[in-house]
């Protein structure tokens, strides 16, 4: 069979060709200008730059390797995680807040409604698959990301994955070691063997294994190579270990700065304009500084990617009102309620203050209540125009409400003690932690081009010139510094003085007092937490956080969330972390390892949650099954309200220098006074330790102990010693 073009390509792979031979037969037809085109993004980079900087972000997708002449249709780009980042559409909850549903199949529902709004946006591959470890809670993207976790993290990258890619194309970043903001363009992390396979990539392993179309490089450098042309992780690792066969794209803009060396070692696209490789390729071509061969194996793989995924990508888009659709409030609804932590519930005069009855009077205080608070506003900001705050969420729910933005303490507290219950809204914004773009580096300055070339700036300025209308929410009217220049990591974990003030103030008015926290990850609560008797951690709530909340406040939900992360008990129990570093050591001990290693209390450790029942694991057998361990038991639900437990799976390696690993972790809804079975496989693959003499893995072997409990630190976990 001839292939002329890409439809041909598609008949050759229906009758059975290989994507990739389908592909390679394409490449081979194309001029070498095509061939060079699919190597970056399509549009140029002043005007590109320029058209973005007036919120293009939210106008148009990204499109790279579209080539006309033979129909390859090449990839649109929409951003995530919390949603379709083009257009107006549902903001959900922020990643760390679906994080902590423990829930893969929550999140699998989300990345299929999130799915099916990108294809009715026009985008065709997301980048909402951001599962870099949560190393310290300052990060300013933290939000994007699920948690401190590497099995955690990747069962619920993957969940999204599937979702998605049911409909789009996905794409997992930022490929490695991504974990702090302000000095993302020039950072350097070293990292060894063990600490990179054990704890830095197993999560994007696993969202390759579920067969993710891409991969997006990161800006810092790894072991002094930058990610976007890191041959030992975009090759060695991504290609030769695992096997990945999608295409890899770099991060925007400043993902690499040598076009010869990104393509050698396996970056496929630079994103998302003509930048650094239209400058260069040309002549490093003729040099033989990269071969003709090398340029066609990055387009063959951006071409059979198209191919596998060209049944989801020629399915019919969803129509416009998918985009927003009532299913997917109610869904964004349903994840905020799932999402709340509760952390502290004490009884006063004898009950607990949550849930709190429908009819009470209720005091809503501070500046985030009547806020619409969404996270960050950088890459991934949502341009959603119909919002619920914890405000709105609250007067729905509840008979009587009273507000006062807490600027006036006095009058806050006043309003608090009229009331019968007061719930104090504190914590952060997008200003406090998110994207960042500060100073850039001459070097990365001097790589941006003098000119466009101008047919690819005539043809870019007609596609914008012709898009639909987009309305900016009006929150966004008077943002501060435009979307990347606020944000970045935090300075410190604390509280604001003004919101542990208002809290103190509520709490002495009034002894019901609820603390609701907002923010992407740990905030340290000790100096204030045993002034008030409840406190839950509410993160961004997507579209509908105030409802969600509600739902929870008032008793409808059973809170069932779990932290993904560690509290401490002070910042510096944690690892340290310096946003302006230049250069950075990751090793093996970060969260709850570090705490255990160091013999820290955590205020809440890793996996913890409330509810409003009591819960006790029944009946615990660990066996051995061949290449798995089989973990078996009941929980029991032994209060009067029906709800949900997280059980979890930590194992125990022989080796003192290795942390111990969640393996393993089911959500278990069970009826009041009744008991749940539940049953959790494990393949012995996950205590498997890396060996740096043969890069390969070493079976778990030996005595190991596998601990099933509610939490990290649970004092209750039943203890099993196994041999392998
Ligand atoms: C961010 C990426 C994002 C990309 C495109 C970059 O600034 O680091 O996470 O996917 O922009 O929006």
């Amino acid at each position: 069979m001839t292939i002329e073009n890409f439809e041909d390509a598609r008949k050759a792979v229906a009758a059975g060709t290989s994507v990739a031979d389908a592909a390679r037969a394409l490449v081979a037809t194309m001029t070498p200008a095509e061939r060079l085109w699919c190597l970056d993004g399509d549009a140029p980079t002043l005007a590109g730059m320029a058209f973005l900087a007036r919120d293009g972000y939210h106008h148009d997708t990204f499109a790279s390797a579209a080539v006309d002449r033979i129909g390859l249709p090449g990839f649109a780009f929409s951003d995530g995680p919390r949603g379709t980042v083009v257009g107006n559409a549902t903001c959900f909850p922020v990643s760390m807040a679906r994080g902590a549903t423990w829930d893969p199949d929550l999140e699998e529902r989300v990345g299929d409604a999130i799915g099916r709004e990108l294809r009715a946006s026009g985008a065709t591959l997301t980048g909402a698959v951001c599962v870099n470890i949560l190393r310290h809670p300052a990060w300013g993207r933290a939000q994007e990301t699920y948690g401190e976790d590497p099995h955690h993290v990747g069962e619920l990258g993957a969940a999204l994955t599937r979702g998605l890619q049911r409909h789009v194309m996905a794409c997992v970043k930022h490929f490695a070691c991504n974990s702090m903001e302000n000095a993302r363009f020039t950072v350097d992390i070293s990292v060894d063997e063990a600490a990179l396979h054990e704890v830095y990539l197993p999560h994007f392993r696993r969202i390759v294994d579920e067969g993710v179309a891409s991969v997006m490089s990161a800006y810092n450098s790894v072991n002094g190579e930058w990610c976007g042309q890191n041959k030992e992780l975009l090759h060695d690792v991504l290609r030769d270990e695992w096997g990945f066969d999608g295409f890899v794209i770099s991060d925007w803009v400043f993902g690499l700065r040598d076009a010869a060396v990104s393509v050698r070692a396996g970056l496929d696209v630079e994103m998302p304009y003509r930048m650094v490789r239209q400058q260069q390729l040309p002549d490093t071509l003729e040099r033989g500084d990269v071969s003709w061969a090398e340029v066609d194996v990055c387009a063959t793989r951006v071409v059979s990617t198209l191919l596998r995924f060209d049944d989801v990508l020629s399915a019919p888009a969803p129509a416009p009102e998918t985009v927003g659709a009532p299913a997917h409030r109610a869904l964004a609804r349903e994840v905020a309620a799932r999402s709340v932590v509760l952390l502290r519930n004490t009884a006063v005069d004898g009950e607990p203050v949550l849930p709190f009855d429908a009819a009470t009077s209720v005091a809503v205080l501070g500046r985030l209540a009547g806020t619409v608070n969404l996270g960050d506003s950088g890459s991934s900001d949502v341009w959603d125009l119909d919002c619920a705050t914890i405000l709105d969420g609250l007067q729905a729910a509840v008979r009587d409400v009273t507000h006062a933005d807490g600027e006036d303490v006095d009058r806050a507290a006043a309003v608090a003690a009229g009331a019968d219950v007061a719930v104090v809204v504190v914590g952060y914004t997008y200003v406090d932690e998110g994207e960042y773009i500060g100073q850039v580096d001459p070097d990365l300055i001097a790589l941006i081009p003098s000119a466009d070339e101008p047919e690819v700036a005539a043809a870019f300025e007609a596609r914008i010139a012709a898009l639909p209308p987009t309305t900016k929410p009006p929150r966004l009217d008077s943002r501060p510094g435009g979307g990347f220049g606020t944000g970045g990591d935090r300075v410190s974990l604390r509280l604001r003085d003004e919101d542990v003030a208002l809290i103190r103030a509520v709490a002495a008015a009034n002894p019901r007092t609820v603390v609701v926290i907002q923010g992407g990850s740990a905030v340290v609560v000790s100096e204030w937490i045993y002034t008030v008797p409840a406190v839950v951690q509410a993160w961004y709530g997507g579209c509908e956080a105030g409802p969600g909340l509600a739902d929870v406040l008032v008793g409808d939900v059973n809170p069932s969330a779990r932290l993904p992360f560690t509290v401490p008990v002070d910042e510096t129990d944690l690892p340290a972390f310096d946003r302006d570093a230049k250069s950075f050591t990751y090793d093996r001990w970060h969260g709850w390892w570090h705490l255990a290693r160091t013999g820290r209390e955590p205020a809440f450790p890793f996996g913890f949650g409330l509810s409003y029942t009591t819960f006790a694991l029944e009946d615990v057998d660990v066996s051995l099954a061949g290449d798995t361990i089989e973990i078996e038991g009941a929980v029991r639900n032994t209060g009067a309200r029906d709800g949900a437990d997280v059980v979890q799976v930590y194992a125990e390696l022989p080796d003192p220098d290795a942390p111990a690993r969640l393996v393993g972790f089911a959500r278990v809804g069970v009826e009041a006074g009744a008991s749940e079975a539940f049953r959790i496989t494990v393949p012995r693959d996950r205590l498997a330790r890396r060996d740096v003499e043969t890069h390969t893995w070493k079976p778990a072997a030996g005595p190991h102990s596998v601990v099933v409990g509610r939490d990290a630190c649970d004092p209750a976990a039943r203890r099993v010693d196994l041999v392998l």
